[in-house]
């Protein structure tokens, strides 16, 4: 049925490296961080191993079980379910998900400009010509940072980020494995070393005292439920279509239950222990941080760092080592599923395809790095110029992963029904997936996330969802309003009009390979 061999993954654990490798991104090393901080330190580990459980790992599995199943990309194994409705879902997922993935390489760009100044000049003070602010006005990273983002060298940077992730995907699982095998033990080293050094601080331990001393009143808020759950799609790539499409690439008899629970340990562990590190980090110094994610990643961890009795730059150069491979197995996992997709579909070269995404994904990328080149000023209004980032990231990640999940679990849940996805996984499985796999697919998680969604439907009317309570007004509503209708058209019209490009429907109904 398949007009070209299809690639496989060369060993099991060349798989989990990738898929782990997917999950453990920025997400489990900064956002994490910022949002535990934000929501009351430790306390925030009980709403996010609920939705671990309740969500996570459920998802995970159905995701793996969709793709090992159709051993074809994502909106194939979809439409296998559910016909052309299957396959717009599995569209949908991937352009929201290739959103995400534009600015997520946006800020991998930055952090290789960072990269490059801790090998130096990010430890000195310096001016910022763009803001017209001498020398000693900011701190030295946060005068590296604006220096950086403003100067048409971000440009570049970007443009590298990508030609690494289409070199990383050039090949397919050959060449993800490659990399994968180097990039993701060397990440587990760097941050195992970092949280050494962050507990035999001065003050590290203080730090870590503050994640186990949890604040349980913020459990009331259900701002902490919300930021949990769609923490928890995000970090463990779900709702991206990523993890059904390394599974396409998995022998028949994989056992999926325990991938899925492999997969999604490591990366709670990773998440776990990485906090320890940034916990001890920060408080070490007294510096306390803002909740911004990207401002703990840009500025506060890095005065952090600058801040070490010895080997500064050493760390330094660790640091943002760490955060670009994460970064890059993430990224590129997003770009193969985005890829494969395309492949299975039209049945065009990888490398032709690879191009093609890879040559759209600068534009967008660009398109985020942009603003701050060409108007410093924008700094100046207290959003960094990153307003566009933030609003794209508001309604992809808040609502786009979320949404994707849903209907997944609809579509499995009452399309194919979750019992046949039970006995495609059961037999290769050493732990069996049990009924309540099926309760939990049809009924429980979509209610809890159309409760999620609800709530931040309901937020958005009063005012508080949009931009954290911020009352925008003139251009910022505007730009608001657009970036939402940008958003919808591209993801919604854009999943309809690649489903009804023909594609692998006129080869399959003529050679009647579906089995819809
Ligand atoms: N799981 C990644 C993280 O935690 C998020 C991600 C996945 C981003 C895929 C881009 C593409 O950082």
């Amino acid at each position: 049925m398949a007009d070209t061999p299809r690639d496989q993954w060369k060993s099991k654990l060349g798989f989990i490296l990738a898929a782990s490798g997917s999950a453990i991104g920025l997400g489990n090393i900064v956002f994490f961080s910022a949002n535990a901080y934000k929501y009351g330190a430790g306390a925030f580990y009980v709403p996010y191993l609920i939705a671990l459980f309740l969500l996570g790992i459920p998802v995970m599995i159905m995701e793996l079980g969709i793709g090992h199943r159709a051993q074809r990309a994502y909106p194939e194994a979809m439409y296998r379910i559910g016909g052309i409705k299957g396959e717009w879902i599995g569209w949908f997922g991937l352009l929201n998900a290739s959103v995400i993935t534009m600015y997520y390489i946006t800020i991998l760009g930055w952090v290789l400009g960072m990269w490059i100044g801790a090998f130096g000049s990010l430890w000195e003070p310096q001016a910022v010509p763009a803001f017209d602010l001498p020398s000693g006005t900011l701190s030295n990273s946060m005068s590296y940072f604006f220096d950086m983002i403003s100067k048409f060298e971000t440009v570049a940077y970007v443009v590298i980020v990508w030609i690494l992730n289409a070199a990383i995907v050039w090949s397919g699982t050959k060449s993800i494995e490659r990399a994968v095998k180097v990039f993701v033990p060397l990440m587990w080293i760097f941050m195992i070393v970092l949280i050494f050094r962050g507990i035999t601080l001065p003050d590290g331990p203080q730090g870590i005292m503050l994640l186990f001393t949890p604040d349980f009143e913020v459990m009331k808020d259900f701002e902490v439920w919300q930021g949990a759950f769609s923490q928890i799609f995000f970090t463990l790539s779900l709702g991206f279509g990523i993890m059904a499409t390394y599974a396409s690439y998995l022998p028949k008899k994989s056992d999926q239950s325990s991938n899925a629970l492999t997969i999604s340990f490591m990366n709670c562990a990773f998440e776990y222990i990485a906090g320890l590190a940034i916990f001890a980090i920060l408080f070490a110094f007294a510096i306390v941080p803002k909740a911004s994610t990207l401002s703990m990643t840009f500025f506060v961890l890095p005065e952090g760092i600058g801040s070490f009795p010895v080997g500064v730059q050493l760390f330094g150069i660790m640091f943002f080592t760490l955060l670009l491979t994460a970064g890059l197995t993430s990224s590129v996992s997003l770009v193969e599923a985005l890829a494969a997709g395309v492949i299975d579909k039209f049945n065009l070269p990888r490398k032709t395809v690879v191009l093609i995404v890879s040559a759209i994904g600068v534009i967008g990328s660009v398109m985020f790095a942009l603003p701050m080149v060409i108007d410093p000023g924008l700094a100046g209004n207290g959003t960094l110029g990153l307003t566009l980032l933030d609003f794209f990231d508001h309604w992809a990640f808040s609502y786009g992963l979320l949404i994707c999940g849903l209907l997944e679990c609809l579509l499995v849940g009452w399309v194919l029904g979750p019992e046949k996805l039970r006995e495609s996984i059961n037999p290769h499985a050493k732990i069996k997936v049990g009924p309540i796999f099926d309760w939990m697919i049809k009924v429980v998680i979509p209610a809890v996330i159309l409760v999620i969604l609800g709530f931040s439907i309901k937020n958005e009317m009063s005012g508080d969802g949009l931009y954290g309570g911020t009352t925008e007004t003139g251009t910022m509503q505007n730009l608001h309003v657009l970036v939402l209708a940008g958003w919808l058209v591209f993801t919604i019209l854009g999943a309809m009009a690649l489903t009804a490009a023909g594609g692998f429907r006129r080869r399959s109904d003529a050679g009647g390979d579906s089995d819809v």
